[in-house]
């Protein structure tokens, strides 16, 4: 198993460019493969999880091909998939199995069992299967049909009104591409905005979609036309370069090309009121998606409070926020964070147990957890639970830790494949331990 080992760093300078952004990745594969005709994918995030939607689309009959740093989709229309002749791997990937579950359940006379990881097998699918099943699809699971292996059996979809429970931006987008193969009107409506790459897909497609408050309505299609995808840097990666900017003493570091997508940036609202030095400069867009450059400089961060509908902005940076919060003076406070239970791993468990681990105080509370800081922080071996962004947080909280700091590495090929290189280019002290 790869480790990365991790010693305290003087300043981080310079220039970096991101990686493709992962959920617009893997969202251009799969409306591309829906669409007609070819598609060309550019900045693709060749990662373990996006590699996962890849071949599960190949195994549907899609032709994809790698063309130096380009991806090349052939779509055969809605109607045009082909039964696939083994198990689908979704590999650790929620997005994968979530959008698969909605795209296969709309594909009639189509079977196919969808599976994945140990993680993957854990993690909640209820939450998708319940409301397909009321627009006539037929899914089975274990545990009710709440966990993968997923048998699934494609019809003809009815369209249907939906409320979600839970702000899911993966349980969002398989019902609307549901909706897109179902008879008649569908709607979904969240109890706050999650991500919104599937609205702006939709609307760089032409496919139909109207948005009333926090409610989306589409209907049933016969076909639509392939464009060009051009993918922005996945801020998600990013947030980590951000925080070893703002945590390493004398850091200064320029980040080009970073989606920046409202629906994405929760952490740099709560960062700046923190007193964190980060600057936007350079807006423009591709694809209907806002891209940015942004400068991150080292600052003296105040606590801060995450809590309520700004949770599903930044759900995925609450460890490396974690992190963060070890360093700014005062109580930091996560609130409505329950869902990062059902994540790639217990990220509260794993993120509170860690920071533990490395001498500074955070506790569990009731749907959350809260940091106290600023706390020395001393280098050990960290417990990450296979999770990419747990490793990534702990890897950056090594960079100012006394001693070394050791995480399990193979995890982050999931999202960030040159995480460890991006960070040495940069100045930090990190080694790759193979062992
Ligand atoms: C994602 C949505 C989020 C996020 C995940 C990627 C997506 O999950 O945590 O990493 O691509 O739609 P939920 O939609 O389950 O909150």
């Amino acid at each position: 198993m790869g480790k990365l080992m991790i010693k305290k760093s003087r300043s981080l300078m310079g220039e970096i460019k991101i990686p493709g952004d992962k959920s617009i990745s893997h969202r251009a594969l799969i409306f591309s493969s829906m669409g007609e005709g070819e598609s060309i994918i550019k900045n693709f995030l060749f990662s373990q999880d996006c590699i996962s939607t890849m071949n599960c689309l190949r195994a549907l009959g899609t032709s994809i091909e790698i063309c130096e740093n380009v991806i090349k989709v052939k779509g055969n229309g809605i109607n045009g998939f082909r039964e696939p002749e083994n198990v689908l791997d979704a590999g650790n990937s929620g997005t994968t199995i979530r959008l698969f579950t909605g795209l296969l359940s709309g594909l009639p006379g189509i079977f196919s069992v969808i599976t994945g990881d140990d993680s993957l097998r854990r993690r909640p699918m209820k939450r998708v299967v319940e409301p397909l099943l009321g627009m006539g699809a037929k899914i089975w699971g274990r545990n009710g049909g709440n966990n993968p292996p997923l048998a699934i059996k494609g019809e003809k979809l009815k369209g249907r009104d939906h409320t979600l429970s839970v702000a899911s931006a993966q349980v969002k987008s398989a019902l609307l591409i549901a909706g897109l193969l179902a008879d008649g009107e569908t709607s979904v409506t969240e109890p706050s905005l999650s991500r919104d790459h599937t609205e702006r897909i939709f609307q760089y497609l032409g496919l139909p979609l109207i948005r009333n408050g926090l409610t989306l309505k589409t209907h049933g299609i016969e076909g639509f036309k392939n464009k060009d995808f051009n993918i922005p840097g996945d801020f998600s990666s990013a947030a980590f370069i951000i925080a070893a900017g703002l945590l390493v003493e004398g850091s200064k570091i320029f980040i080009k090309n970073v989606g920046i997508n409202p629906t994405r940036i929760g952490m740099l609202s709560v960062l700046k009121e923190a007193g964190a030095k980060i600057q936007i400069l350079n807006q423009w867009e591709e694809g209907g998606e806002p891209i940015g450059d942004l400068i991150v400089e080292f600052s003296i961060l105040e606590s801060f409070e995450v809590r309520g509908e700004i949770v599903p902005k930044l759900i995925d940076e609450v460890p490396i926020l974690a992190i963060i919060a070890t360093q700014a003076k005062g109580k930091s406070v996560f609130k409505d964070v329950g869902e990062l239970k059902v994540k790639e791993s217990d990220r509260i468990k794993a993120v509170v147990d860690g920071i533990n681990k490395m001498g500074g105080k955070a506790e569990i509370i009731d749907e959350g957890f809260v940091v106290y800081g600023p706390t020395k922080l001393n280098g050990n071996e960290i417990e990450t639970y296979n999770d990419h962004r747990i490793a990534m947080s702990f890897a950056i909280a090594g960079l100012l830790a006394d001693g070394e700091t050791i995480v399990e590495s193979n995890s982050i090929s999931i999202s960030f494949p040159n995480f460890g290189e991006t960070i040495k280019k940069l100045g930090g002290n990190i080694i790759e331990l193979q062992s």
